[in-house]
């Protein structure tokens, strides 16, 4: 039985996370390098609680007891000591997800099990650290966590029947669909939407069409929620280049080299809405949509 749950790294997925684990009763404790990342996670939780209250989704009382189930930690040795089920959400780099998970195996109780958030990472990569391979697998959220119903659930190399059938009855019991995909880079998620958005940047850079244009294809032609470019600047283009890049270097297949306007941009430290300039440019408080400079037609 999974109760207590500690996640690890409290930016935009861990936050989410832990939010939706506590919103539907199990203990968290949520762990991250600084106390200030911790205080700013449960300010945006508070006022994503608020915000489902004020939709009458929640009740004043299920946002009261969803926050007094989160406990915040800088230690991850203090942490996970009692943990069921440990969700890395840290950081998307290699090594330092190897470092947690080394720390992980030698401080979490020896049968929890150990999961990562990644969007990308080999998770057979990530057990192979570990002293418990069968326990090790992805759990792939979408952000926003609290509303995407999504859970890709990662079987590794080692990975146990009996770890993903707990791994997938718990995403069920957080109201989210899960599906078992395997280890191959970008899972399934990001194998299939990240060629797209890189596609959709050749066709920028090789002036078939603008950013409008490209976008409103997209939405209005595939009725998807948001274009490609947009999709891209809300991921951030920076994660968009680290992925393409596992797909490339995974596969080894020209077809998923990023596009070098894509490099260009990461380059010249136009991440997207972090940053306030992507294939779009983003004014605090303003929610119309303004293609940037760059890309205006003259
Ligand atoms: N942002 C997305 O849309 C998205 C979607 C799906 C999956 N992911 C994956 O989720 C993970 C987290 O992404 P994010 O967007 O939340 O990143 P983020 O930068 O918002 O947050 C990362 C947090 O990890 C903390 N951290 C770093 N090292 C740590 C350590 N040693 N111990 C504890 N905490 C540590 C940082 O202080 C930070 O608060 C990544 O693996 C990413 O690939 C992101």
């Amino acid at each position: 039985m999974i109760k207590k749950i500690s996640v690890i790294g409290s930016g935009t997925m861990g936050n989410g996370i832990a939010h939706t684990f506590a919103q539907f009763g199990y203990e968290v404790n949520l762990i991250d390098i600084n106390q200030v990342a911790l205080d700013q996670a449960l300010q945006t939780i508070t006022k994503n609680l608020d915000r489902q209250v004020s939709k009458a989704t929640l009740t004043e009382t299920q946002k009261t007891e969803t926050l007094n189930n989160i406990k915040t930690y800088t230690s991850i040795e203090e942490g996970v000591k009692n943990a069921d089920l440990i969700v890395e959400a840290a950081t998307e780099n290699v090594d330092l997800k190897l470092k947690i998970f080394k720390d992980l195996d030698a401080h979490a109780p020896a049968d929890a099990i150990l999961a990562s958030n990644t969007s990308s990472i080999s998770i057979t990569q990530i057990a192979a650290v570990t002293n418990r391979g069968d326990k090790v697998i992805g759990m792939h959220f979408m952000n926003p966590v609290p509303v995407m119903k999504l859970v890709e659930v990662i079987r590794g190399y080692q990975t146990s029947d009996a770890t993903t059938k707990i791994i997938m009855q718990l995403s069920e019991s957080l109201q989210k669909t899960p599906v078992e995909v395997n280890d191959y880079p970008g899972f399934v998620a990001n194998r299939i939407l990240m060629p797209m958005i890189n596609e959709a940047i050749y066709t920028l850079f090789e002036g078939v069409a603008g950013v409008y244009e490209i976008d409103t294809v997209m939405k209005l032609g595939m009725a998807h929620p948001m274009g490609p470019l947009q999709l891209a600047d809300f991921i951030g283009l920076d994660i968009c280049l680290a992925i393409l890049k596992v797909l490339h270097d995974g596969f080894g297949n020209p077809k998923y080299a990023p596009c070098p306007l894509l490099v260009n941009m990461v380059a010249a430290g136009k991440k997207g809405i972090k940053t306030g300039e992507g294939f779009y440019q983003y004014t605090p408080g303003s929610k119309e949509l303004v293609v940037a400079n760059k890309f205006k037609k003259s």
